[in-house]
């Protein structure tokens, strides 16, 4: 329940991110029921969404594959589920209401914050009845218990605005909202990248890639650049330098490893394991490029003086978008398709899902070449046009535009295309959980 409620929330986001993206080649449209205002927030907390109901869904739903849950803890799961469920969906409602009040990225209501925060409480303490200790365990268990206790301990972080000894005080509260949105997104990728190692594990039918030196390795460094990753969020705001650089040298070093750990998994698959597991192995190869796509881009806002220049520009929406899509939400298809879609063992692959898989894939490219040229000839325009006015730099941003509404609608119609058909499945159990793995 959790994944498909998640799978609806993807479908939202591309809904809503496909409106906004109308605003950029016809600014103003419908603008009197759906301005950009309201459709910006109301596409990237559904993305947001998508992520977390997703994470949640595929971290218990492989918990319980390693341990039954007790009776009581599906009670516990049950109001989480609830809980988030409809404070995201009562979220959303309000945003088409007009109803706004909160952060960037969270842009709600503060009373939403009440539910969410009791349903992180719910989350840790399902997770902690349910593995008393993480001594000798395989590093996704280690991912998801800080995922958990991080998620809930940046959140309450995020909202602490709302006291005014911190909100009068603009550069520490600045600094405390980026703070937070980093580690936040450090704390979801915890659970994204433990669910993923589970995965593979499960495919490739042994625990070795769990209990490699190299996954304890990506766990250390992504705990370290959960905490320290968010200098590069303030690189404009005067405080420490070294901040700035040491979160972004780890955060490019996570990447690599995490790109550099599907690579050699993918290497030492066999033909059978592929192929029962064939539109998870595909999600996952496809992050794996992502990562390295990324990995290029990251690597230029680390530099100081290039990422001035990039400030502001489409490059960060490049980048933001090229992570959730490319890294988190192939990822996390891997799982749902796992989780919902169960195993195949009569085809290899069907024509449809190749031609979705690609038509997203080939989109997102392209979607995310359109944005970069965008940023870069807007950077062009802050820092050696400054007699053109603004309205005249967008006019000339125009045709990258046109190319960013037809790949996102192409990219659009290729979820669709795969989200739907799994939404229609029928849940199968699966039998073999990692508990039956050996450790080879
Ligand atoms: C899995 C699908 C998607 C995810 C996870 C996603 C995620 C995001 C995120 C996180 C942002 C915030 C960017 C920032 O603050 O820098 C964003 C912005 C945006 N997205 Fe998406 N997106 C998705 C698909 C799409 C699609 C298909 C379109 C349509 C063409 C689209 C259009 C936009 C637009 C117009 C913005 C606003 C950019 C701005 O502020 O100027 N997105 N998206």
């Amino acid at each position: 329940m959790f994944i498909r409620v998640g799978l609806l929330f993807l479908l939202s986001a591309l809904l809503f991110g496909l409106l906004a993206a109308i605003q950029y080649i016809v600014p103003g449209a419908g603008k009197d029921i759906f301005s950009f205002e309201k459709l910006r927030p109301l596409h990237v907390s559904s993305a947001v969404f998508w992520i977390l109901m997703t994470a949640m869904g595929a971290v218990l739903t492989f918990l319980q594959e390693i341990n039954q849950f007790s009776l009581k803890s599906i009670r516990i799961q049950k109001i989480q589920f609830y809980l988030f469920s409809f404070s995201f969906i009562a979220i959303i409602i309000s945003y088409c209401f007009g109803i706004f009040g909160g952060r960037e990225y969270w842009e709600f209501q503060p009373v939403f914050s009440i539910p969410i925060i009791l349903g992180w409480v719910l989350f840790l303490s399902l997770f902690f009845s349910n593995n008393k200790t993480l001594k000798d365990k395989p590093v996704y268990l280690w991912m998801w218990a800080t995922g958990v206790i991080f998620l809930l301990f940046t959140y309450c972080e995020s909202n602490l605005w709302v006291i005014p000894g911190i909100r009068n005080r603009l550069v520490q509260d600045m600094t405390i909202q980026w703070k937070s949105y980093g580690s936040m997104v450090g704390a979801w990728n915890m659970l994204v990248y433990g669910s993923s190692i589970y995965l593979m594990d499960k495919i490739v039918g042994n625990q070795k890639y769990s209990r490699s030196n190299m996954a304890f390795g990506l766990f250390f460094l992504s705990l370290f650049n959960l905490m320290f990753n968010w200098g590069h969020h303030i690189y404009t705001l005067p405080t420490a330098q070294y901040t700035h650089i040491i979160g972004y040298a780890v955060s490019m070093t996570e990447l690599f490893i995490l790109g550099r750990i599907i690579y050699l998994w993918r290497q030492s698959l066999t033909f059978d394991n592929r192929k029962q597991h064939i539109h998870a192995y595909w999600f996952l190869y496809a992050a794996d490029i992502w990562v390295f796509v990324n990995l290029g881009l990251a690597i230029a806002m680390s530099v100081p003086a290039l990422n001035i220049y990039m400030h502001g520009t489409h490059i960060i929406v490049a980048h933001t978008m090229g992570t959730t899509i490319g890294i988190n939400t192939m990822l996390l298809l891997a799982c749902a398709f796992e989780i919902i879609g169960g195993r195949d063992t009569t085809v290899s692959i069907k024509p449809n899902f190749k031609f979705a898989f690609l038509t997203t894939n080939i989109s997102l490219a392209v979607f995310f070449i359109s944005l970069l040229l965008a940023g870069i000839a807007k950077s062009y325009w802050q820092f050696n046009e400054p007699s053109l006015p603004y309205g005249a730099m967008i006019n000339t941003l125009r045709p990258y535009f046109y190319v960013f509404f037809a790949a996102g609608t192409c990219l659009t119609i290729g979820f669709v295309l795969l989200i739907v058909p799994l939404l229609r499945t029928k849940h199968k159990i699966m039998p073999d959980g990692i508990s039956a793995l050996t450790e080879k």
